[in-house]
């Protein structure tokens, strides 16, 4: 969800107040957006004529709340379908009855028009009826009207020029890569993966100052440089020494020209970068369309700018560009499949302005590939979790975890209401409202693990096969709402009660809510609601399949993609032992958690020989309470602990690679093994 983030105190990054910055020509041609309309991008259509038909497009118009939800006719109708979409479990079957049911109506209307003569009188009947229906269709701008063909051939002449680049670098490679995003959940993982990575030499990290905060008083406490933000970041990750002297953090804003670094930094750079990986973005999904823009689409741009300026500066070594966007740029696309390369204005809108403004970041990265011939990569992830084996997510609390912890609180609530009867009933009721969950039990989430993302960023900056490509970072195994439900009955022990999500939008929730505030619960009550409302959308049916292959074909991953039902069920863990459900906030306390999290899962696979994911959470939870103290969260025995973690890295080490899970390069060890220090 989203998100700014909160430590000891709650942290609130420095923020630009004022509207979009002044843009720089950079480079030859390519130039940042020039203001923050939609229009740049998206074309309004005339379903009469098929020509563009002039005037702004308002955001709002390109949401799906916005086309939904106006007539009870048509709430019934998608809360009939829903069901039957239950009992049949075919989706293209029962978008097609939608709509023959609205074309049924739509000729209805037209008679009736027709019969009585006028207009007036056919919208007054489509209106009573609910019928939906537009005299236009939305589409995405072409970024180039250069032909296919020559489109390919200008591809094949970055890729080659981007393996001559990487080839005058020899076998070892000594990559220089700026970096974007270092402070957020795969920023993270990157800097982690980074450490062991044998090809980089040096990270230039661009950071703004954070501003620390009272999270009561809300008063500011301290401001951190970004220098100070880099040694933190480093020190909680447990880069150290040599390791750590490889990473450089530098002051700068994506939102600002040559992303607000100094001048003499940039010229030096320009003579140094061989990638930039930008990865920093407005990852919310209520936040304000100016804000999405200007983070996701102007910071986009900037990025871009700076690459095209590096590619062309005399004497630079280059090799390319990688953006960070994500596969929900394909918007909702009911019951088909959303292809790597092909992206077209879906034809059931987006679900909020973090994704309409990621796709329009995504048609910028076109237009400056083919039209200023950037070399660039594009890499899609789609809900990124924790990592794969362990949960381990280094305090993030947005997206998936959101709803997890807020399962989790309520639960925690109704158990520690006691043995009074009236503050049992209380609790019970809050908890059994809190529980209800927009969700339609066949809809498909495509999680991602953390680690197979950032492999996957990785493996991108020596293959230069990718560059002009779309490439999914998702999984092939899906997990459906019924799954989540599930998993979260067994790990936390609550149970969710999907709603339909036509019904829970406009009956349920605004009882519910108003319910809370009358048990004095307001604070509960609007994360209730803005829970249901921005993660509504993503528990429906009608969620797009997003296709996968280029990730193993062209960046070269392992085929066998993550255990997606694993790896969620890893998270509950994680966030209920580690995190206690958003509680545990201050970020030194997070990383002491996960690395001693880290290492007891290790441990107890080993001791075992199996997967702990794949035990029962009572099994599970015996396990851990005999390697960690659950109420201080620390080793059972400091001595001992220690010398069964040297021991156990021992054995393991003197393993075969392929015993040790080790699938491929530096880049694909288990975190665990990654790091040097004990934490006992
Ligand atoms: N998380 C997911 O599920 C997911 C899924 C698909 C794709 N992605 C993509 O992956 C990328 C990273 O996502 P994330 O989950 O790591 O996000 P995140 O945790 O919210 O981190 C966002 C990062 O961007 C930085 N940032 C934002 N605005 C900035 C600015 N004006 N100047 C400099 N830095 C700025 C933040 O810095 P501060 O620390 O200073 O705020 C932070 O480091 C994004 O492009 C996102 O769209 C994420």
């Amino acid at each position: 969800m989203a998100t700014r983030k909160t430590t000891a105190g709650a942290v609130r990054p420095a923020r630009r107040t004022s509207g979009v910055p002044p843009t720089k020509r950079a480079g030859r041609s390519a130039q940042p957006p020039p203001d923050v309309s939609p229009s740049r991008y998206i074309a309004r259509i005339s379903r009469l004529t098929g020509q563009e038909i002039p005037g702004e497009v308002d955001p709002d118009e390109l949401l799906v709340h916005a086309h939904r939800d106006h007539h009870p006719l048509e709430v019934a109708a998608q809360f009939a379908a829903s069901r039957i979409l239950q009992l049949t479990k075919k989706e293209d079957l029962v978008d097609q009855g939608l709509r023959a049911v609205n074309l049924v109506g739509s000729t209805a209307a037209r008679a009736a028009g027709a019969f009585f003569g006028g207009d007036a009188v056919e919208r007054r009947v489509r209106r009573l009826l609910g019928v939906v229906g537009r005299d236009h269709y939305f589409q995405f701008r072409e970024p180039t009207h250069l032909s296919e063909g020559e489109v390919r051939e200008r591809i094949g002449k970055l890729q080659r020029e981007a393996a001559a680049a990487l080839h005058v670098r020899g076998r070892n490679p000594r990559l220089r890569v700026l970096l974007t995003g270092a402070t957020g959940f795969l920023g993270k993982e990157i800097l982690a993966q980074v450490a062991d990575d044998r090809r980089v030499e040096e990270v230039v990290a661009v950071v703004r100052p954070e501003t620390v905060r009272d999270p009561k008083t809300k008063e500011v406490v301290k401001v951190l440089s970004p220098l100070e933000r880099g040694a933190l970041l480093l020190k909680r990750l447990g880069i150290h020494g040599a390791r750590a002297r490889r990473f450089r953090f530098v002051a700068g804003d994506i939102e600002r020209p040559d992303l607000g670094l100094a001048p003499d930094e940039v010229a030096r750079l320009r003579q140094t970068l061989t990638h930039v990986i930008h990865c920093a973005a407005s990852v919310s999904f209520d936040d304000t369309y100016e804000n999405s823009f200007r983070a996701n689409v102007t910071g986009c741009a900037n990025a871009l700018c700076f690459s095209l300026a590096l590619q062309h500066a005399p004497g630079s070594p280059f090799v390319h560009h990688v953006a960070i966007e994500t596969s929900y740029i394909h918007g909702r696309k009911k019951a088909s499949l959303a292809q790597e390369n092909a992206l077209a204005f879906p034809r059931h809108f987006y679900n909020n302005f973090y994704e309409l403004t990621k796709a329009m970041a995504s048609l910028e990265t076109d237009r400056f590939l083919v039209d200023s011939g950037l070399r660039v990569v594009q890499l899609l992830p789609s809900i990124v979790i924790g990592e794969s084996r362990n949960g381990n997510n280094r305090g993030d609390t947005k997206v998936v975890n959101a709803p997890i912890n807020a399962f989790g609180r309520a639960k925690e609530a109704v158990t520690a209401a006691g043995r009074d009867p009236l503050a049992r009933a209380r609790a019970r009721a809050i908890g059994f409202v809190a529980s209800g969950f927009p969700g339609d039990p066949t809809a498909q989430l495509n999680l991602v693990p953390v680690d197979r993302v950032v492999q996957g960023i990785l493996a991108a900056l020596t293959v230069p096969a990718a560059i002009g490509t779309r490439i999914h970072l998702a999984t092939d195994n899906r997990i459906r709402s019924e799954d989540i439900v599930r998993i979260t009955r067994e790990e936390l022990g609550v149970h969710v009660r999907l709603s339909d999500p036509t019904l829970y939008r406009n009956v349920t929730l605004p009882i519910v809510t108003t319910v809370l505030e009358k048990l004095k619960e307001p604070k509960l009550a609007s994360a209730l609601g803005k829970l249901g409302t921005i993660f509504g959308s993503y528990g429906e049916w009608g969620q797009p399949i997003h296709d996968v292959g280029n990730d193993v074909r062209i960046l070269g991953l392992p085929i066998r993609r993550p255990d997606t039902r694993h790896a969620f069920r890893m998270l509950c863990r994680h966030n209920r032992y580690v995190q206690e459900y958003g509680r545990v906030r201050d970020p030194d306390e997070v990383f002491r958690r996960e690395d001693l999290w880290a290492r007891a899962i290790e441990a107890i696979e080993f001791r075992t020989g199996r997967e702990v994911a794949s035990m029962a959470a009572e099994e599970f939870r015996e396990h851990l309470a005999a390697e960690v103290d659950l109420a201080t969260f620390r080793a059972r025995t400091r001595a001992g602990g220690k010398l069964r973690a040297t021991k156990l890295r021992a054995q393991r080490d003197s393993l075969p690679r392929s015993a040790r899970g080790v699938q491929g390069g530096a880049t694909q060890r288990p975190p665990a093994q990654r790091r040097s220090r004990s934490v006992h």
